[in-house]
Protein backbone atom coordinates (compact mmCIF):
# COMPACT_ATOMS: atom_id res chain seq x y z
CA UNK A 1 0.00 0.00 0.00
CA UNK A 2 2.68 2.58 -1.13
CA UNK A 3 2.04 6.24 -0.78
CA UNK A 4 5.29 8.03 -2.95
CA UNK A 5 5.53 11.68 -1.98
CA UNK A 6 7.78 14.14 -4.80
CA UNK A 7 9.05 17.03 -3.23
CA UNK A 8 10.74 20.17 -4.95
CA UNK A 9 13.88 19.87 -3.33
CA UNK A 10 14.82 23.70 -3.83
CA UNK A 11 12.85 26.74 -3.97
CA UNK A 12 10.25 25.93 -6.73
CA UNK A 13 10.33 25.11 -10.14
CA UNK A 14 13.01 22.14 -10.06
CA UNK A 15 10.20 20.13 -12.74
CA UNK A 16 8.57 18.36 -10.18
CA UNK A 17 5.66 18.70 -13.03
CA UNK A 18 8.02 16.59 -15.19
CA UNK A 19 8.98 14.18 -12.65
CA UNK A 20 5.30 13.67 -11.30
CA UNK A 21 4.15 12.78 -14.88
CA UNK A 22 6.31 10.15 -15.60
CA UNK A 23 5.61 8.10 -11.96
CA UNK A 24 1.84 8.86 -12.50
CA UNK A 25 1.79 5.95 -15.23
CA UNK A 26 2.36 3.70 -12.20
CA UNK A 27 -0.31 5.69 -10.00
CA UNK A 28 -3.53 4.86 -9.55
CA UNK A 29 -4.25 8.32 -7.82
CA UNK A 30 -1.93 11.44 -8.56
CA UNK A 31 -2.89 14.05 -5.09
CA UNK A 32 -1.70 17.61 -4.70
CA UNK A 33 -1.42 18.44 -1.46
CA UNK A 34 -0.40 22.07 -0.69
CA UNK A 35 -0.51 25.67 -2.55
CA UNK A 36 -2.70 26.75 -5.22
CA UNK A 37 -2.47 28.49 -8.30
CA UNK A 38 0.71 30.25 -7.30
CA UNK A 39 2.07 26.79 -8.83
CA UNK A 40 3.24 26.18 -12.49
CA UNK A 41 4.07 22.81 -13.54
CA UNK A 42 4.98 22.16 -16.88
CA UNK A 43 4.55 18.84 -18.46
CA UNK A 44 5.79 18.14 -22.20
CA UNK A 45 3.99 15.13 -24.01
CA UNK A 46 5.60 15.20 -27.77
CA UNK A 47 4.21 18.97 -28.94
CA UNK A 48 2.15 19.22 -26.40
CA UNK A 49 3.17 21.43 -23.27
CA UNK A 50 0.56 21.30 -20.68
CA UNK A 51 0.69 23.96 -17.40
CA UNK A 52 -0.30 23.20 -15.08
CA UNK A 53 -1.73 25.14 -11.64
CA UNK A 54 -4.15 23.54 -9.28
CA UNK A 55 -4.79 20.03 -11.42
CA UNK A 56 -2.42 17.26 -10.55
CA UNK A 57 -0.01 16.25 -13.12
CA UNK A 58 -1.43 13.09 -13.29
CA UNK A 59 -4.11 14.14 -15.09
CA UNK A 60 -2.36 13.83 -18.33
CA UNK A 61 -2.18 10.58 -17.88
CA UNK A 62 -5.77 8.74 -19.39
CA UNK A 63 -5.60 5.60 -16.70
CA UNK A 64 -4.36 7.88 -13.50
CA UNK A 65 -7.56 9.37 -11.45
CA UNK A 66 -6.39 12.68 -9.65
CA UNK A 67 -7.44 14.59 -6.33
CA UNK A 68 -6.45 18.23 -4.82
CA UNK A 69 -6.16 17.39 -0.84
CA UNK A 70 -6.86 19.92 2.30
CA UNK A 71 -4.09 21.07 1.68
CA UNK A 72 -4.29 22.92 -1.36
CA UNK A 73 -6.20 26.63 -1.21
CA UNK A 74 -8.54 26.92 -4.01
CA UNK A 75 -9.24 29.22 -6.35
CA UNK A 76 -12.40 28.21 -8.46
CA UNK A 77 -11.90 30.48 -11.32
CA UNK A 78 -8.36 28.99 -11.85
CA UNK A 79 -9.82 25.57 -11.47
CA UNK A 80 -12.44 26.05 -13.62
CA UNK A 81 -10.29 27.57 -16.48
CA UNK A 82 -8.13 24.85 -16.37
CA UNK A 83 -10.15 21.89 -16.28
CA UNK A 84 -11.82 23.72 -19.81
CA UNK A 85 -8.22 24.24 -20.93
CA UNK A 86 -7.39 20.51 -20.56
CA UNK A 87 -10.68 18.92 -22.02
CA UNK A 88 -10.02 21.66 -25.13
CA UNK A 89 -6.58 19.43 -25.59
CA UNK A 90 -8.80 15.77 -25.46
CA UNK A 91 -7.71 15.16 -21.74
CA UNK A 92 -10.94 13.82 -19.93
CA UNK A 93 -11.86 16.00 -16.13
CA UNK A 94 -14.79 14.44 -15.04
CA UNK A 95 -15.86 13.91 -11.29
CA UNK A 96 -14.67 9.92 -11.97
CA UNK A 97 -11.59 11.74 -12.67
CA UNK A 98 -11.37 14.76 -10.37
CA UNK A 99 -12.49 15.00 -6.84
CA UNK A 100 -11.35 18.05 -4.13
CA UNK A 101 -11.38 17.85 -0.85
CA UNK A 102 -14.82 19.42 0.82
CA UNK A 103 -11.98 20.49 3.35
CA UNK A 104 -9.79 22.43 1.32
CA UNK A 105 -9.92 26.53 1.66
CA UNK A 106 -11.15 28.57 -1.16
CA UNK A 107 -9.38 31.45 -2.77
CA UNK A 108 -11.87 34.65 -3.40
CA UNK A 109 -10.92 37.79 -5.34
CA UNK A 110 -10.62 39.76 -1.50
CA UNK A 111 -7.77 37.14 -1.00
CA UNK A 112 -5.90 38.49 -4.45
CA UNK A 113 -6.87 42.12 -3.95
CA UNK A 114 -5.49 41.76 -0.07
CA UNK A 115 -2.01 39.96 -1.37
CA UNK A 116 -1.58 42.89 -3.89
CA UNK A 117 -2.02 45.59 -0.76
CA UNK A 118 -0.12 43.82 1.61
CA UNK A 119 2.63 43.41 -0.94
CA UNK A 120 2.52 46.95 -2.09
CA UNK A 121 2.92 48.24 2.01
CA UNK A 122 5.83 45.66 2.53
CA UNK A 123 7.73 48.24 -0.17
CA UNK A 124 11.50 47.30 -0.76
CA UNK A 125 10.84 44.50 1.88
CA UNK A 126 8.14 42.50 -0.43
CA UNK A 127 8.23 38.90 -0.74
CA UNK A 128 7.59 39.06 -4.24
CA UNK A 129 4.32 36.87 -3.70
CA UNK A 130 2.78 35.34 -6.98
CA UNK A 131 0.07 37.61 -5.93
CA UNK A 132 -2.83 34.84 -6.60
CA UNK A 133 -4.07 35.39 -2.55
CA UNK A 134 -1.92 32.46 -1.47
CA UNK A 135 -0.72 34.09 2.11
CA UNK A 136 -4.23 35.75 2.57
CA UNK A 137 -6.11 32.31 2.28
CA UNK A 138 -4.05 30.13 4.45
CA UNK A 139 -4.24 32.98 7.11
CA UNK A 140 -7.80 33.04 7.00
CA UNK A 141 -7.51 28.75 7.14
CA UNK A 142 -5.24 29.53 10.37
CA UNK A 143 -7.28 32.17 11.99
CA UNK A 144 -10.89 30.43 11.57
CA UNK A 145 -12.44 32.82 9.31
CA UNK A 146 -12.31 30.76 5.95
CA UNK A 147 -14.02 29.38 3.74
CA UNK A 148 -13.54 26.34 2.35
CA UNK A 149 -15.13 24.14 -0.81
CA UNK A 150 -17.56 22.05 0.76
CA UNK A 151 -19.20 25.33 1.53
CA UNK A 152 -20.24 25.49 -1.53
CA UNK A 153 -22.57 22.83 -1.55
CA UNK A 154 -24.97 24.84 0.66
CA UNK A 155 -26.29 28.02 -1.41
CA UNK A 156 -27.78 29.77 1.28
CA UNK A 157 -25.03 29.33 4.02
CA UNK A 158 -22.39 29.84 1.73
CA UNK A 159 -23.65 33.17 0.10
CA UNK A 160 -24.17 34.45 4.01
CA UNK A 161 -20.78 33.46 4.66
CA UNK A 162 -19.40 34.75 1.33
CA UNK A 163 -20.87 37.81 2.22
CA UNK A 164 -19.35 38.32 5.75
CA UNK A 165 -15.57 37.47 4.19
CA UNK A 166 -15.88 40.17 1.44
CA UNK A 167 -17.06 42.73 3.95
CA UNK A 168 -14.67 41.84 6.39
CA UNK A 169 -11.44 41.73 4.07
CA UNK A 170 -13.53 45.28 2.31
CA UNK A 171 -12.69 46.92 6.05
CA UNK A 172 -9.00 46.00 5.48
CA UNK A 173 -8.56 47.02 2.07
CA UNK A 174 -9.89 50.10 2.78
CA UNK A 175 -9.41 51.18 6.34
CA UNK A 176 -5.53 49.60 6.30
CA UNK A 177 -4.60 49.59 3.41
CA UNK A 178 -6.42 52.92 1.44
CA UNK A 179 -7.12 49.76 -1.43
CA UNK A 180 -10.16 49.89 -3.65
CA UNK A 181 -13.02 47.26 -1.67
CA UNK A 182 -14.38 44.54 -2.95
CA UNK A 183 -17.58 44.05 -5.24
CA UNK A 184 -19.71 42.13 -2.71
CA UNK A 185 -22.54 41.22 -4.62
CA UNK A 186 -20.99 40.47 -7.20
CA UNK A 187 -18.14 37.92 -5.89
CA UNK A 188 -21.50 36.40 -4.54
CA UNK A 189 -22.81 35.55 -7.94
CA UNK A 190 -19.98 34.43 -9.38
CA UNK A 191 -19.14 31.81 -6.68
CA UNK A 192 -22.75 30.68 -6.95
CA UNK A 193 -22.08 29.73 -10.70
CA UNK A 194 -18.83 28.32 -9.63
CA UNK A 195 -20.84 25.87 -6.83
CA UNK A 196 -22.72 24.67 -9.58
CA UNK A 197 -20.18 23.73 -11.68
CA UNK A 198 -17.54 22.21 -9.13
CA UNK A 199 -20.25 20.48 -6.80
CA UNK A 200 -20.16 17.04 -8.27
CA UNK A 201 -16.35 17.03 -7.97
CA UNK A 202 -15.97 17.63 -4.00
CA UNK A 203 -15.40 14.76 -2.23
CA UNK A 204 -13.88 13.59 1.08
CA UNK A 205 -9.76 12.88 -0.84
CA UNK A 206 -8.25 11.64 2.81
CA UNK A 207 -11.39 8.69 2.75
CA UNK A 208 -10.89 7.73 -1.06
CA UNK A 209 -6.89 7.65 -0.70
CA UNK A 210 -7.42 5.57 2.64
CA UNK A 211 -9.52 3.10 0.68
CA UNK A 212 -7.13 3.05 -2.40
CA UNK A 213 -3.92 2.48 0.09
CA UNK A 214 -5.70 -0.23 1.26
CA UNK A 215 -6.62 -2.15 -1.28
CA UNK A 216 -2.66 -1.88 -2.60
CA UNK A 217 -2.83 0.64 -4.80
CA UNK A 218 -0.18 3.15 -5.24
CA UNK A 219 -0.45 6.93 -4.66
CA UNK A 220 1.77 9.63 -5.90
CA UNK A 221 2.03 12.87 -3.26
CA UNK A 222 2.85 15.91 -5.86
CA UNK A 223 3.88 18.80 -3.82
CA UNK A 224 3.87 22.42 -4.97
CA UNK A 225 6.83 25.11 -4.30
CA UNK A 226 9.86 23.47 -2.67
CA UNK A 227 11.64 22.82 0.66
CA UNK A 228 13.36 26.20 0.71
CA UNK A 229 10.18 27.86 0.40
CA UNK A 230 8.18 25.95 3.30
CA UNK A 231 6.76 28.18 5.72
CA UNK A 232 8.62 26.32 8.67
CA UNK A 233 11.62 25.20 7.54
CA UNK A 234 12.58 27.76 4.45
CA UNK A 235 13.95 31.02 4.36
CA UNK A 236 11.24 32.96 6.60
CA UNK A 237 9.88 35.32 5.95
CA UNK A 238 10.67 34.63 2.28
CA UNK A 239 8.76 31.57 1.97
CA UNK A 240 4.89 31.03 0.74
CA UNK A 241 2.66 30.39 3.41
CA UNK A 242 2.28 26.21 3.40
CA UNK A 243 4.50 23.11 4.17
CA UNK A 244 6.02 22.29 0.94
CA UNK A 245 7.74 19.12 2.51
CA UNK A 246 7.06 15.58 2.36
CA UNK A 247 5.32 15.59 6.03
CA UNK A 248 2.95 18.39 3.92
CA UNK A 249 1.64 15.48 2.09
CA UNK A 250 0.26 13.70 5.31
CA UNK A 251 -1.91 16.49 6.30
CA UNK A 252 -2.68 17.96 3.52
CA UNK A 253 -4.29 14.68 2.03
CA UNK A 254 -5.50 13.37 5.54
CA UNK A 255 -3.46 10.22 5.44
CA UNK A 256 -1.92 8.56 8.47
CA UNK A 257 2.15 7.73 8.46
CA UNK A 258 2.99 3.83 7.92
CA UNK A 259 2.15 3.89 3.81
CA UNK A 260 4.84 6.55 2.91
CA UNK A 261 7.02 4.42 0.39
CA UNK A 262 9.15 6.20 -1.82
CA UNK A 263 10.18 10.26 -1.31
CA UNK A 264 11.41 11.84 -4.16
CA UNK A 265 13.39 15.28 -4.13
CA UNK A 266 13.73 16.99 -7.37
CA UNK A 267 16.50 19.39 -7.89
CA UNK A 268 17.53 20.92 -11.17
CA UNK A 269 21.43 20.68 -11.53
CA UNK A 270 21.63 24.24 -11.18
CA UNK A 271 19.63 26.59 -8.43
CA UNK A 272 16.87 29.11 -9.09
CA UNK A 273 14.42 30.96 -7.32
CA UNK A 274 11.86 33.15 -8.42
CA UNK A 275 11.08 36.43 -5.59
CA UNK A 276 12.90 37.97 -3.20
CA UNK A 277 15.11 36.50 -0.33
CA UNK A 278 18.45 35.16 0.26
CA UNK A 279 20.39 33.01 -2.87
CA UNK A 280 24.29 32.43 -1.53
CA UNK A 281 25.17 31.03 -4.82
CA UNK A 282 23.75 33.44 -7.30
CA UNK A 283 25.30 34.38 -10.25
CA UNK A 284 24.69 37.37 -12.60
CA UNK A 285 26.29 38.25 -16.04
CA UNK A 286 27.40 35.84 -18.96
CA UNK A 287 26.71 32.46 -16.96
CA UNK A 288 24.01 33.58 -15.57
CA UNK A 289 22.94 33.97 -19.11
CA UNK A 290 23.61 30.61 -20.19
CA UNK A 291 21.79 28.98 -16.91
CA UNK A 292 18.81 31.28 -17.30
CA UNK A 293 18.59 31.34 -21.18
CA UNK A 294 16.98 34.62 -22.86
CA UNK A 295 13.52 33.40 -23.19
CA UNK A 296 14.02 31.52 -27.22
CA UNK A 297 13.36 27.99 -25.41
CA UNK A 298 10.22 26.94 -23.87
CA UNK A 299 12.32 25.73 -20.67
CA UNK A 300 14.23 28.98 -20.34
CA UNK A 301 14.24 30.60 -16.57
CA UNK A 302 11.32 32.36 -16.38
CA UNK A 303 8.17 31.78 -14.35
CA UNK A 304 5.57 29.47 -15.59
CA UNK A 305 2.61 31.31 -13.59
CA UNK A 306 3.88 34.84 -13.39
CA UNK A 307 6.44 35.25 -16.05
CA UNK A 308 9.00 36.94 -14.11
CA UNK A 309 12.69 35.91 -14.53
CA UNK A 310 14.05 33.65 -12.86
CA UNK A 311 16.99 34.17 -10.77
CA UNK A 312 19.92 31.42 -11.20
CA UNK A 313 23.32 30.35 -9.47
CA UNK A 314 25.02 27.18 -9.21
CA UNK A 315 23.87 23.86 -7.27
CA UNK A 316 24.29 24.46 -3.39
CA UNK A 317 25.12 20.92 -1.85
CA UNK A 318 24.38 22.52 1.89
CA UNK A 319 20.59 23.63 0.85
CA UNK A 320 20.01 20.14 -1.13
CA UNK A 321 21.69 18.12 2.35
CA UNK A 322 19.20 20.55 3.99
CA UNK A 323 16.39 18.91 1.77
CA UNK A 324 17.55 15.27 2.48
CA UNK A 325 16.99 15.82 5.98
CA UNK A 326 13.63 17.56 6.26
CA UNK A 327 12.33 15.19 3.91
CA UNK A 328 13.48 12.13 4.77
CA UNK A 329 14.68 11.54 0.59
CA UNK A 330 14.47 8.43 -0.01
CA UNK A 331 15.83 9.19 -3.59
CA UNK A 332 16.82 12.04 -6.18
CA UNK A 333 15.66 13.34 -9.31
CA UNK A 334 17.69 15.45 -11.11
CA UNK A 335 16.47 18.13 -14.17
CA UNK A 336 18.38 20.08 -16.74
CA UNK A 337 21.25 18.54 -16.38
CA UNK A 338 21.64 19.40 -20.31
CA UNK A 339 21.80 22.94 -19.45
CA UNK A 340 24.85 22.54 -18.09
CA UNK A 341 26.43 20.97 -21.43
CA UNK A 342 29.18 23.98 -22.60
CA UNK A 343 30.10 25.19 -19.54
CA UNK A 344 33.63 24.92 -17.42
CA UNK A 345 34.24 23.99 -14.90
CA UNK A 346 31.20 23.23 -13.55
CA UNK A 347 30.93 24.33 -9.56
CA UNK A 348 28.86 23.09 -6.85
CA UNK A 349 28.88 24.45 -3.69
CA UNK A 350 29.90 22.12 -1.03
CA UNK A 351 30.18 24.14 2.44
CA UNK A 352 29.80 27.47 3.76
CA UNK A 353 31.99 30.16 5.26
CA UNK A 354 31.74 32.50 7.53
CA UNK A 355 34.25 34.46 9.64
CA UNK A 356 36.94 32.08 8.64
CA UNK A 357 35.18 29.17 9.99
CA UNK A 358 33.81 26.59 6.95
CA UNK A 359 30.23 25.10 7.83
CA UNK A 360 28.62 22.08 6.35
CA UNK A 361 25.68 22.64 8.04
CA UNK A 362 23.58 25.63 9.60
CA UNK A 363 23.77 25.97 12.96
CA UNK A 364 20.25 27.95 12.79
CA UNK A 365 19.02 26.34 10.03
CA UNK A 366 18.22 28.96 6.81
CA UNK A 367 17.74 31.69 9.03
CA UNK A 368 20.81 34.23 8.51
CA UNK A 369 21.44 32.63 4.97
CA UNK A 370 22.61 35.33 3.41
CA UNK A 371 25.50 35.97 6.25
CA UNK A 372 26.94 33.07 4.82
CA UNK A 373 29.88 32.85 1.67
CA UNK A 374 29.46 29.79 -0.14
CA UNK A 375 32.61 27.69 -0.79
CA UNK A 376 32.92 26.02 -4.00
CA UNK A 377 34.59 22.72 -5.28
CA UNK A 378 35.34 22.91 -9.63
CA UNK A 379 34.74 20.19 -11.48
CA UNK A 380 35.36 19.55 -14.89
CA UNK A 381 32.94 20.12 -17.29
CA UNK A 382 31.07 18.71 -20.88
CA UNK A 383 30.98 19.83 -23.98
CA UNK A 384 28.39 17.42 -25.56
CA UNK A 385 25.12 17.94 -25.97
CA UNK A 386 23.51 14.76 -24.19
CA UNK A 387 19.56 15.53 -24.62
CA UNK A 388 19.51 12.41 -26.87
CA UNK A 389 20.98 10.38 -24.44
CA UNK A 390 18.78 7.98 -22.73
CA UNK A 391 21.40 5.33 -20.79
CA UNK A 392 23.45 6.13 -17.89
CA UNK A 393 26.62 4.64 -20.00
CA UNK A 394 26.08 6.57 -22.44
CA UNK A 395 26.60 10.22 -20.25
CA UNK A 396 29.92 11.98 -20.97
CA UNK A 397 32.01 10.43 -17.92
CA UNK A 398 32.46 13.87 -16.81
CA UNK A 399 28.90 14.64 -16.31
CA UNK A 400 28.50 11.28 -14.44
CA UNK A 401 31.16 12.56 -12.19
CA UNK A 402 28.95 15.16 -11.39
CA UNK A 403 26.05 13.39 -10.42
CA UNK A 404 28.34 11.16 -8.50
CA UNK A 405 29.36 13.71 -6.36
CA UNK A 406 25.84 15.59 -5.96
CA UNK A 407 25.28 11.97 -4.61
CA UNK A 408 28.42 11.49 -2.22
CA UNK A 409 27.45 15.25 -0.47
CA UNK A 410 23.88 14.41 0.15
CA UNK A 411 23.94 11.04 0.97
CA UNK A 412 20.84 10.08 -1.58
CA UNK A 413 21.02 8.18 -4.77
CA UNK A 414 20.25 9.67 -7.79
CA UNK A 415 17.50 7.69 -9.91
CA UNK A 416 16.07 9.51 -12.54
CA UNK A 417 18.10 12.30 -14.62
CA UNK A 418 16.21 14.24 -16.83
CA UNK A 419 17.98 15.97 -19.92
CA UNK A 420 15.47 17.28 -21.84
CA UNK A 421 11.39 18.81 -21.21
CA UNK A 422 10.25 16.08 -23.06
CA UNK A 423 8.51 12.91 -21.31
CA UNK A 424 11.21 10.30 -22.80
CA UNK A 425 13.95 12.66 -22.36
CA UNK A 426 15.32 10.90 -19.44
CA UNK A 427 17.56 7.92 -17.87
CA UNK A 428 16.70 6.18 -15.75
CA UNK A 429 19.64 4.84 -13.16
CA UNK A 430 18.56 1.25 -10.91
P1 LIG B 1 7.80 22.67 -11.45
O1 LIG B 1 7.08 23.88 -10.94
O2 LIG B 1 8.70 22.08 -10.44
O3 LIG B 1 6.88 21.65 -12.04
O4 LIG B 1 8.74 23.20 -12.63
P2 LIG B 1 8.32 24.23 -13.81
O5 LIG B 1 7.45 23.54 -14.77
O6 LIG B 1 7.84 25.51 -13.22
O7 LIG B 1 9.74 24.56 -14.42
C1 LIG B 1 10.55 23.57 -14.97
C2 LIG B 1 10.84 23.94 -16.43
O8 LIG B 1 11.92 23.15 -16.89
C3 LIG B 1 9.70 23.64 -17.38
O9 LIG B 1 9.73 24.56 -18.43
C4 LIG B 1 10.04 22.22 -17.88
O10 LIG B 1 9.48 21.93 -19.15
C5 LIG B 1 11.52 22.32 -17.98
N1 LIG B 1 12.26 21.07 -17.78
C6 LIG B 1 12.03 20.07 -16.89
N2 LIG B 1 13.01 19.14 -16.96
C7 LIG B 1 13.89 19.59 -17.90
C8 LIG B 1 15.11 19.09 -18.40
O11 LIG B 1 15.64 18.07 -18.00
N3 LIG B 1 15.74 19.85 -19.37
C9 LIG B 1 15.21 21.01 -19.84
N4 LIG B 1 15.89 21.67 -20.79
N5 LIG B 1 14.04 21.49 -19.40
C10 LIG B 1 13.40 20.80 -18.42
P1 LIG C 1 5.99 25.64 -8.25
O1 LIG C 1 5.00 24.67 -7.65
C1 LIG C 1 8.67 29.01 -7.51
C2 LIG C 1 7.39 31.94 -4.50
C3 LIG C 1 7.03 33.34 -4.96
C4 LIG C 1 7.46 34.14 -3.74
C5 LIG C 1 7.09 33.21 -2.59
C6 LIG C 1 5.74 33.53 -1.94
O2 LIG C 1 5.75 25.96 -9.67
O3 LIG C 1 7.39 25.20 -7.94
P2 LIG C 1 3.22 33.14 -2.73
O4 LIG C 1 2.49 33.65 -3.93
O5 LIG C 1 3.29 31.66 -2.62
O6 LIG C 1 2.77 33.79 -1.45
O7 LIG C 1 4.74 33.66 -2.95
O8 LIG C 1 7.05 31.90 -3.13
N1 LIG C 1 6.66 30.84 -5.18
C7 LIG C 1 7.20 30.01 -6.08
N2 LIG C 1 8.43 30.00 -6.63
N3 LIG C 1 7.78 28.05 -7.84
C8 LIG C 1 6.56 28.03 -7.28
O9 LIG C 1 5.69 27.01 -7.46
C9 LIG C 1 6.20 29.06 -6.38
N4 LIG C 1 5.09 29.37 -5.69
C10 LIG C 1 5.39 30.45 -4.94
O10 LIG C 1 7.74 33.70 -6.11
O11 LIG C 1 8.86 34.29 -3.73
MG1 LIG D 1 6.80 25.89 -11.42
Amino acid sequence: MPLDIVVGAQWGDEGKGRIVDLLSAQAEFTARYNGGDNAGHTVTVGDKTFRLHLLPSGIIHPNTRCVIGNGVVVNPAVLLEEMETLRAAGISVTPERLQISFAAPLITPAHRALDAAQEAARGGAKIGTTLRGIGPAYTDKVSRAGLRVGQMLDADSFTTALREHVLRVNQLLSRLYQAEPIAVEAVIQQYLDYSRQIKDYIGDVSHLLWEALKSGKRVLAEGAQGTLLDLDHGTYPYVTSSNTVAAGALIGLGLGMGFVERVVGVTKAFQTRVGSGPFPTELTGELAVHLRGTGEHPWDEFGTTTGRPRRVGWLDTVLLRYAARLNGLTELALTKLDILSGLNPVRICVAYRRNGRELRDLPYGLSGLEQYEPVYQDLPGWEEEIRSLRQWEDLPPRARAYILRIEELCGVPVRLVSVGPERQQVIEIS
